[in-house]
C-alpha cells in the first residue's frame, strides 16, 4: 500500500491544511502501519509550470520533463493521496495547480473515447484537507465562489477517482473564535474519517 502526501500551502508552520493533512496520514498510517509514504511539498520544491517547451519535448527541458514524470508515476503507484490544500484568491495555489498540470495527462490517467473521456485512476483513494479564511459551506452566500474543493472534485473525477473525501476547516480569518471553532470542526470530521487505504 502507498499513500502520496502533498501539501501546497505555502504558510509553513501557520497552515491549518498542513496540520490537517499531517493528521490525516497519522490517522492512516495508526490504521495501516506498513503503508509507504512519500511526502511532496509543492512549497518548498514546485513543480514548474507547464511551457510550450515542455509539450514539445524540447532539448532544453528534459530534466524537466523527467521530473514531471517522477510526479505522474508517484501518483499512479499511490493507493491513497492526500492533499493539504489552501484557498488563494477563491482557487487551489498556483503550486498544487503545476502539480495538477502533470497528473491529467492523455493515456495516463484519462483517455478520449467516442463516448467522451474516460479516467483511468479509478482504483485510488484520495482525501482534501482544506484550509480557507471565509466560510463557504454549502447554504452560504459564498458558497458558489469556492472553486478550490469544487475544481479538485470535479478534476479527479474526470481522471476517475469514485472514493474522494473533503475535511474542511472554514472561517480561518473570520476571527480567533472561528479560527478555533472552524478547526477543531475540521479536526472531528477527521476522527470520523474511514481509515481503511484498501478497495
Ligand atoms: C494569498 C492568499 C489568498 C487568500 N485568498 C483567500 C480567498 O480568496 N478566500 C478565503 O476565504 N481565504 C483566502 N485566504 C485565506 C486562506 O484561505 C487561509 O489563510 C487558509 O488558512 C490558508 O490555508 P493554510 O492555512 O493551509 O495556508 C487567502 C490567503 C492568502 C495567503
Amino acid at each position: 500500500m502507498k499513500l502520496l502526501h502533498i501539501d501546497s500551502s505555502i504558510l509553513g508552520e501557520q497552515s491549518v491544511s498542513r496540520m490537517l493533512s499531517r493528521a490525516t496520514v497519522e490517522r492512516l498510517k495508526e490504521h495501516n502501519p506498513a503503508i509507504d509514504i512519500i511526502h511532496r511539498d509543492l512549497a518548498a520544491v514546485p513543480v514548474p509550470h507547464l511551457t510550450g517547451d515542455h509539450l514539445a519535448a524540447s532539448p532544453a527541458v528534459m530534466d524537466e520533463i523527467a521530473f514531471g514524470e517522477k510526479i505522474l508515476d508517484e501518483f499512479i503507484n499511490a493507493d491513497v493521496v492526500v492533499i493539504g490544500v489552501a484557498l488563494y484568491n477563491l482557487t487551489i495555489s498556483s503550486q498544487l495547480k503545476a502539480w495538477i498540470d502533470r497528473i491529467v495527462i492523455a493515456g495516463k490517467t484519462f483517455r478520449y473515447t467516442e463516448n467522451g473521456p474516460e479516467g483511468l485512476a479509478q482504483e485510488k483513494r484520495v482525501i482534501l484537507d482544506v484550509a480557507r479564511g471565509g466560510q463557504y459551506r454549502q447554504g452560504t452566500s459564498l458558497t458558489a465562489s469556492e472553486h478550490a474543493e469544487s475544481y479538485l472534485r470535479s478534476i479527479f473525477a474526470f481522471i476517475g477517482v469514485t472514493r474522494l473525501d473533503v475535511i474542511a476547516a472554514d472561517g480561518l480569518a473570520v476571527s480567533d473564535a472561528h479560527r478555533e471553532s472552524g478547526t477543531r470542526a475540521a479536526f472531528e470530521a477527521l476522527s470520523a474519517l474511514d481509515p481503511r487505504c484498501g478497495f
